[in-house]
């Protein structure tokens, strides 16, 4: 059957990024550091990145013209408060004009306070490993939202508080007891001149989970308390965990360590917010590796875009909380597998919502092919690339495509 489907009218539709992945020059983040040390797993440094920094005016004006009507970007605590207890004006103004240009496009701003980077001098005191380290984080939110907060359209605290311990589980990082050991730790806190420097999300996940469950609520009631009104929520990496074989067991004791556990601190939200880009699958020992001969991206996840409609399933009756899908995305040099990967994730949205699950919206992960952490800028996510020498933008064809499907507010034909 063939069908016009019309999404809800306050649909948001968007594509997002965060500040290091895209900015450029965030010298006093801890990432940046690590970027530069022996032995990190980091392939190569962020550098400039996209200089969204810089060029977010015209970037802006683009995301607008392409038809979403939101933008999800991180502001950078590490600029924000480039020493401790030290505020600067000049980076909350910077990202007062950020928001004022998404206003003045008709989008709305969906601002992250944290997208894994921290300044240095947190990663020095143990960054999240230190549970009393959860009351820098909610001061520097009070902080931000008394600066921002009435030009803000909705926030979320922290970005992916469980992905560490989802890639551990996947095997793309090393347990704690191996992390604890690197080289590498030893020399960021040498060249931080410190006793010891912990950055997310390569930091050990047992004691930062703790930190991060303990800050989640806390930064939620502040930034409720202060300036502005808008929806304020938690993001969390979520994989569409499915057992095979005799595996329920040992997936449902992965899902509530890696996922319930983080909803559950989600009480006082507005909407959680979805993140999701594959599948894991477990038996009985635990994780299976994707099946010979499945197609696989190039993060090495399996194509599987099936994962989304799953993952907002799960959240929305697990949490009672409306969804958000705020990254959903692939990384491909073949920008028609995106399309498709799109096109399937969008249907299960649409699923969802005609059996009257709240989706408040949907954000493509990424705006720009941008630095993707440990793998550098070789993984390709954006709708638009980038030129690594000039900064030239240039649209692929899935950006057009989104585009006219978010400025319709509908998906043409459905089956
Ligand atoms: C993160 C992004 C990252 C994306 C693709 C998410 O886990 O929030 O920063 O680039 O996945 O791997």
């Amino acid at each position: 059957m063939t069908e016009k489907f019309t999404f809800p009218g306050d649909f948001l539709w968007g594509t997002a990024s965060a500040a290091h992945q895209v900015e450029g020059g965030n010298v006093n983040s801890d990432a940046w550091l690590l970027e530069h040390v022996a032995g990190s797993p980091y392939v190569e440094p962020a550098g400039d990145a996209c200089d969204h920094y810089h060029r977010y005016p015209q970037d802006i004006a683009l995301i607008a013209a392409l038809g979403f009507n939101c933008y999800r970007f991180s502001i950078e605590w590490a600029r924000i408060e480039p020493e401790e207890g030290e505020f600067s004006r000049a980076a909350l103004e910077h990202y007062r004009r950020m928001l004022a240009a998404c206003h003045d496009n008709g989008l709305t701003p969906i601002v992250t306070y944290h997208h894994f980077t921290s300044p240095r001098w947190f990663a020095a005191k143990g960054g999240w490993e230190v549970l009393e380290n959860a009351d820098y984080f909610v001061r520097y939110c009070e902080r931000a939202t008394a600066h921002l907060g009435d030009l803000i359209g909705a926030a979320c605290t922290l970005n992916e508080p469980n992905v560490g311990l989802l890639i551990q589980q996947m095997g793309y990082m090393q347990p704690d007891s191996v992390l604890a050991n690197a080289p590498y730790r030893a020399a960021a806190a040498k060249a931080a001149g410190s006793a010891m420097f912990s950055a997310f999300p390569q930091c050990l996940q047992a004691p930062a989970r703790d930190t991060l469950l303990k800050a989640h609520p806390l930064a939620v009631a502040a930034i409720k308390a202060g300036r502005g009104s808008f929806p304020v929520g938690l993001t969390l990496a979520l994989s569409d965990h499915q057992a095979v074989d005799g595996g329920e067991a040992t997936r449902d004791r992965m899902r509530q360590a890696i996922d319930d556990v983080f909803l559950d601190v989600t009480g006082q939200d507005d909407f959680v917010g979805v993140q999701t880009y594959t599948r894991t699958r477990f038996g009985a020992q635990g994780i299976l590796p994707p099946e010979p001969g499945v197609e696989l991206t190039q993060m090495g996840y399996e194509f599987w875009p099936e994962a989304l409609e799953a993952t907002m399933r799960y959240t929305a009756s697990y949490s009672g909380k409306p969804v958000l899908v705020t990254e959903n995305g692939i990384g491909t040099e073949d920008d028609t597998q995106r399309i498709a990967y799109i096109a399937r994730a969008l249907q299960g949205v649409r699923r969802c919502l005609q059996d009257g699950i709240h989706v408040r919206g949907y954000c493509y992960w990424s705006i720009f092919d941008n630095f993707e952490w440990t793998m550098g800028y070789r993984p390709k996510f954006g709708l638009i690339a980038v030129d690594r020498e000039t900064q030239k933008r240039t649209l692929k064809p899935s950006a057009a495509w989104l585009g006219a499907i978010a400025r319709a507010n509908a998906l043409e034909s459905v089956s």
